[in-house]
């Protein structure tokens, strides 16, 4: 049983403009806190509708300990389900992406439609009921082919996110992608710091050398470049080709595009493309970067030529999975219009150097003269807003749950 009374007087400890209580990153019940606090009430990203290509495409995933299924429908309708058999509980589908007419448990063969419903389940009593035991539906909404999913009955609002989100993605086109890469990187440090590092550049100019090519690292603020000559110039060209740029944000999300380095095209190890076919051709194909980032656990780049998501799920309050992902466009043929490898480079250096630092982070804040320690203000603007954010989420939970 989760002591929500410690987590109250935890998070009452926490000085303005300051990292968290120690506790708050190493005990393991703070990992039970989070995932019912913060994780479970929250919008994630699960991934692009072009993974489920066709009719009965499914991606199961793990959302902490929760298994989570989306299918695509002979409708062409998408659909989230708790990825538990009504039966006896087992799963239905190992985490990954496959195709199937119907859902088939492993354990006993009770059989699913892709909408959820239960189709068929043998050796049960005439007065059985299959309309009573269809899956458990998770919250999802489809914006612009991207997939967003809360496991809360009671999601937090989403619309004015979706309305912008759709406006940002549209010239991009997220539709007609398909999933060229991924990787599953195991981090030994609590998701909260990982986040703290994925929401600040103050490392990057020194931290990541390869990334700093093509990456304006030393933005300051909420990716601020105001008054920059560059900037200026990129947003009049930008205007002219009807693509929004203006930083927006709301309570859990922040979106806005951005130039790249002079001379870059794409974040890449050189700043010039790494796919041939476009998602965008406007401005010779140089556009920058539409960053969207969730709070709680994903940022996102997408570049004229291909799209990098990254998304922090915990598995404990010591282990964090970071899974990245790259699309390109649908009709780009790997080996002729790009080499998988080194569209997947960059970022793959990029966090490796970024799970150091964050295990380094860990390693130091477990030690009895961890004392939490104040953000820049100007160089850890979202990093500090992240921690702000997760206190408030934090306390709005035990707020509804205390009584
Ligand atoms: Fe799924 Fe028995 S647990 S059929
Ligand atoms: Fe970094």
């Amino acid at each position: 049983m989760m002591d929500i009374a410690r987590f109250s007087a935890l998070l009452g400890q926490r000085q303005a403009g300051h990292t968290l209580p120690q506790d708050l990153y190493i005990s393991d019940d703070s990992f039970a806190f989070d995932m019912n606090a913060i994780y479970r009430h929250s919008w994630l990203m699960a991934g692009m509708a072009c993974e489920l290509p066709k009719p009965g495409s499914y991606m199961a995933l793990n959302i902490g300990k929760w298994p989570v299924i989306i299918t695509r429908d002979a409708n062409d309708e998408i659909h989230a389900f708790h990825n538990s058999c009504r039966h006896r509980g087992s799963i239905l589908c190992q985490p990954g992406h496959g195709s199937a007419p119907k859902l088939v448990c492993p354990y006993h063969r009770w059989t699913y439609n892709l909408d959820g419903s239960l189709f068929a389940a043998t050796r049960m009593p005439a007065d059985f009921e299959k309309g009573d035991h269809g899956l458990k539906p998770v919250q999802v909404r489809t914006v612009a082919g991207a997939i967003f999913i809360c496991l809360s009955d009671d999601p937090p609002a989403f619309d004015e996110f979706g309305d912008r989100f759709a406006e940002y993605a549209a010239p991009l086109n997220f539709k007609d992608m398909k999933l060229a890469g991924t990787d599953l990187m195991v981090e030994q440090a609590n998701w909260k710091l990982v986040m703290d590092n994925a929401r600040e550049c103050y490392h990057c100019a020194t931290g990541h050398p390869d990334l700093a090519k093509s990456f304006p690292v030393v933005f300051s603020g909420f990716f601020d470049a105001e008054g920059d000559r560059r900037a200026t110039e990129y947003a009049a060209a930008m205007d002219a080709l009807g693509l929004p740029h203006q930083a927006v944000q709301g309570d859990w999300w922040q979106m806005s595009r951005f130039a790249l380095n002079e001379g870059a095209s794409t974040i890449s190890m050189d700043g010039q493309h790494l796919v041939k076919k476009l998602l965008v051709e406007g401005n010779g194909g140089s556009v920058g970067s539409f960053r969207w980032a969730l709070d709680p656990h994903l940022f996102a780049h997408a570049t004229s030529d291909h799209v990098f998501t990254c998304s922090f799920l915990p598995v404990s309050a010591t282990e964090t999975h970071a899974h990245s992902r790259w699309y390109v466009h649908k009709d780009a043929v790997e080996g002729v219009d790009y080499n998988v490898d080194e569209l997947k480079e960059v970022w793959l250096k990029t966090n490796l150097q970024d799970r150091d630092l964050a295990e380094n982070n860990h390693r130091g804040v477990v030690s009895p003269g961890y004392t939490p320690g104040p953000y820049s203000p100007d160089a850890e603007t979202l990093a500090l807003q992240f921690a702000d954010w997760y206190c408030s989420k934090a306390q709005a939970y035990i707020d509804t749950h205390a009584r």
